[in-house]
């Protein structure tokens, strides 16, 4: 059966840009619980500067205790520049994802460094990262819209891209950071990248801000596309990007895949519990645009379950 793959990012993307701490215990639980789902591929963790994002100062610890009780998960960690690979190595980790901005000032703005900077950061942190051994992604974040410069020309995300191939990334990852992109948006600029990019190399991460993360997703498959990020009950955003709200939810990409005849391998209900648990931590509600729905069938499930 064709089969969507799903990298379920809310450990890192969905836990960076939260106001409280989160434990790293409870963090853990989350990831625990994402297993249980059936979730293959998560972001673990950020190895970035605890002064830049306080909420992954635990990166560490972790990376080497979810390698030590998920052995079998495939644990990607975000890494901004070789500090972070190191750190991340010396975890144990076996896959990393650089993030490289389509325009300069996003550059500037999340990790402080000119898109010529990053390019070559990125470049040399895949190299080094192949040289441990590990798996590599390379973020291209802002891949159609920026905070701060408007729409992103196709251009720089072609070039990026190739540039990051080029530098032996095993996966790209085409982020809407911002959540500004539309379906006819994501359909023409997947058709441009998958006219270089081998399809079981590009993934797309799309945001949810202005409500059309699934109808993009789906763009997205029609053209070919199987690899997808996604949060469970939507959490998510970058600290440094302003208007971006969470992820497109793991929930809502696994409802939209099974009943269009793709498989993903996570069970709904389980997943729903991975929800409930963020709601516990983040202390408010939570869920995609699915979540209402699939807690009234879980309610009637439980209903018919009860003996007569
Ligand atoms: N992990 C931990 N510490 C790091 C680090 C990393 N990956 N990279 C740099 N540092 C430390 C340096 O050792 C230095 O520490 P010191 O002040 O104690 O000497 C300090 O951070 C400044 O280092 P510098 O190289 O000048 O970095 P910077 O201040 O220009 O910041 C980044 C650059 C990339 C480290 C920072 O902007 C960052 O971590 N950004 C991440 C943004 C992010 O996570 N965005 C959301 C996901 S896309
Ligand atoms: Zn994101």
């Amino acid at each position: 059966m064709d089969r969507l793959i799903i990298t379920d990012v809310s450990p890192r993307d969905g836990l960076q840009n939260q106001p409280m701490g989160i434990s790293t215990a409870d963090k853990l639980r989350l990831i625990d619980s994402l297993v249980r789902a059936g979730l293959q591929s998560v972001e673990a963790t950020s190895f970035v500067s605890p002064k830049a994002v306080p909420q992954m100062a635990d990166a560490g610890e972790v990376l080497s205790a979810l390698l030590l009780r998920q052995p079998q998960l495939r644990s990607s960690v975000l890494v901004p520049n070789l500090k972070g690979l190191e750190r991340a190595h010396a975890a144990g980790a076996r896959e990393i994802a650089v993030v490289l901005a389509a325009t300069e000032t996003m550059n500037q703005k999340n990790i402080n460094m000119s898109l010529q900077q990053a390019t070559e950061v990125s470049a040399q942190t895949l190299l080094a990262a192949r040289a441990h051994g590990m798996k590599t992604r390379a973020y291209i974040a802002v891949a159609f819209d920026c905070p701060f410069e408007g729409a992103t020309p196709l251009e720089p995300v072609m070039a990026l891209s190739q540039r990051m191939l080029d530098a032996g990334a095993d996966e790209l990852v085409i982020a809407d950071t911002i959540g500004a992109a539309s379906p006819g948006m994501v359909r023409d600029r997947t058709r441009n990248l998958l006219a270089q990019v081998p399809v079981d190399q590009l993934a797309m991460h799309f945001h949810d801000t202005r409500g059309m993360g699934v109808a993009n997703a789906w763009a997205a498959v029609e053209q070919g596309v199987r690899r997808f990020d996604a949060s469970a009950g939507g959490i998510g955003g970058c600290p440094f990007a302003p208007g971006a709200a969470g992820n497109v939810a793991t929930e809502d990409l696994v409802l939209m895949a099974e009943r269009s005849g793709l498989a993903t391998g996570i069970d709904l209900m389980a997943l729903l519990d991975t929800v409930d648990l963020a709601e516990e931590l983040l202390g408010r509600p939570l869920g995609g645009r699915s979540a209402t729905w699939l807690r009234r069938q879980r309610d009637k499930d439980r209903r018919g379950a009860l003996p007569a």
